[in-house]
């Protein structure tokens, strides 16, 4: 059985929940391999549409092991309230599986994040303030506390305490702001390591079991390629190794046991936070006129572009083909799920940008220099819309307005990746299968 790697192919948000929802089915293991609780997968269950964080889009599925991988920074009270919340929704997380050697994310790292970011003042990367970039700033330091160690309380006490003589000083000597006590973190983090105990694993060796008897695995990526650590807008970036590499490293699978990349684009491109993004179509807000900031405000609202975890207005841009050939270099992309197709029935004509202009010159790969990804004009070519035709009852290629197939089959080109599945809505069904 194929093992595939499901990977945000723009600035995250693409749709990776419904994705991973939709043929997770077919797998016998779901992985999230990277990030924390800063991603936020919607997924539809019933009528209701259900926001996971840390558990993988997976666990609607009974056959199905969700996993938490060891390249993941988990915070414990943010997953028990998740199974609580999935539990009390009819939906079991007895299979959980968390590897032991997965960071945790610690009280200090919150307030760290939210003070970093305030220091950075206009600079600032807009982060989700869920402790994640000091999470990972531990790992990388070799101070970091996982699992295992909030498992075994003679172990996390010696490490809380070792860790607090420095963010201690820290918070207080730097920023102004409170300390901690040995005491209190272990009186709010035991009772949650009593509850998850039963779920701690030795993931990777149970994955390469699962490998040597034939059983399928799917990745889960959070966030996107444009937001990883190495390939992404740096330093407008998370912490993590989100690109389909990062699944071997996340996970402890060897990279010649994956044998598909998905990538997930939406029809058009989001962003949330700071940093570059040339086809942006800015808000009146953000000093936006005319007919961009007309676009970029019906982009937002027929897509409902708000963040799932901090509910941010996203930004919105037309579909970048640049960003979509480097996503796919970068990845190996195999395939693409395109989604949200449904929202361009907004629109009389749609734009691609398909290089970039800056300082008199072109380019058609990512510029080398980020200075360049910041000034750069984006270089459209205009298709015909399908304006007014409701898409979303469609099941088959051939049901979509002539236009709209023009569109997926143009992308297919620019971009030089099969489009194996569509979207045309965020429900389960909504969705095209082409080859997949
Ligand atoms: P993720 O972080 O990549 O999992 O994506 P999010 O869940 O943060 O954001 C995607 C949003 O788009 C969610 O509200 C989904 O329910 C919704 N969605 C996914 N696919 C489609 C689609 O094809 N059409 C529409 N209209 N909405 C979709
Ligand atoms: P999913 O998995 C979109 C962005 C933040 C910020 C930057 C760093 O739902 O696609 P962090 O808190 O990670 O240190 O913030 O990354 N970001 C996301 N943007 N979708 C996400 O996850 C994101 N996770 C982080 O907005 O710009
Ligand atoms: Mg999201």
């Amino acid at each position: 059985m194929p093992s595939t790697v499901l990977v945000g192919a723009q600035w995250g948000d693409e749709g990776k929940g419904k994705i991973t929802d939709l043929i997770a089915s077919e797998y016998d293991y779901v992985v999230r391999y990277q990030g924390g609780n800063n991603a936020g997968h919607t997924v539809i269950h019933g009528d209701k549409k259900l926001a996971l964080h840390l558990m993988p889009s997976g666990v609607m599925y009974e056959n199905a092991i969700p996993v938490i991988g060891n390249g993941v920074v988990v915070d414990p009270g943010v997953l028990v309230k998740e199974m609580a919340m999935l539990e009390a929704e009819g939906i079991s997380c007895k299979n959980l599986k968390i590897s032991c050697d997965a960071h945790v994310i610690m009280p200090y790292h919150k307030d760290l994040d939210g003070a970093d970011e305030k220091s950075l003042g206009d600079h600032k990367i807009g982060t989700t303030k869920r402790g994640i970039g000091p999470c990972y700033q531990d790992k990388v330091a070799r101070k970091g506390i996982r699992i295992q160690d909030l498992m075994d309380e003679k172990i996390f006490r010696l490490k809380v305490e070792a860790a607090l003589i420095q963010k201690n000083a820290i918070l207080e000597k730097i920023y102004g702001l409170h300390t901690y006590t040995v005491e209190e973190i272990c009186e709010e983090y035991l009772p949650y390591a009593r509850i998850l105990k039963p779920y701690m694993a030795e993931t990777s060796q149970m994955l390469n079991n699962a490998v040597r008897e034939g059983k399928s695995i799917l990745f889960e990526g959070a966030q996107g390629t444009l937001l990883d650590i190495d390939h992404g807008t740096y330093p407008y970036v998370t912490s993590s190794s989100c690109c389909a590499g990062g699944a071997a490293t996340g996970s402890g699978v060897g990279p010649v046991n994956i044998d598909r990349v998905l990538g997930i684009q939406k029809a058009y491109i989001t962003r949330v936070g700071g940093g570059p993004f040339p086809t942006e179509l800015k808000y009146a807000e953000d000093g936006g006129e005319g007919l961009e900031a007309e676009e970029g405000e019906t982009l937002c609202q027929v897509g409902h572009e708000y963040g799932v975890t901090t509910g941010r207005k996203r930004r919105c841009g037309w579909f970048d083909a640049v960003i979509a050939r480097y996503a796919a270099d970068v990845n190996g992309l195999t395939d693409v799920a395109l989604t949200k197709l449904d929202v361009l029935s907004a629109f009389d004509t749609i734009k691609v940008c398909v290089a970039y202009e800056c300082n008199g010159e072109r380019y058609d790969y990512f510029p080398m220099q980020q200075s360049v990804l910041f000034h750069a004009k984006p270089v459209y070519e205009e298709l015909p819309g399908w304006k007014g035709e409701d898409i979303t009852s469609c099941r088959t290629f051939d049901e979509l307005p002539e236009n709209a197939k023009s569109y997926v089959e143009y992308l297919e080109k620019k971009v030089g990746v099969p489009i194996s599945i569509v979207a045309v809505g965020p429900d389960r069904d909504q969705t095209i299968m082409r080859g997949w």
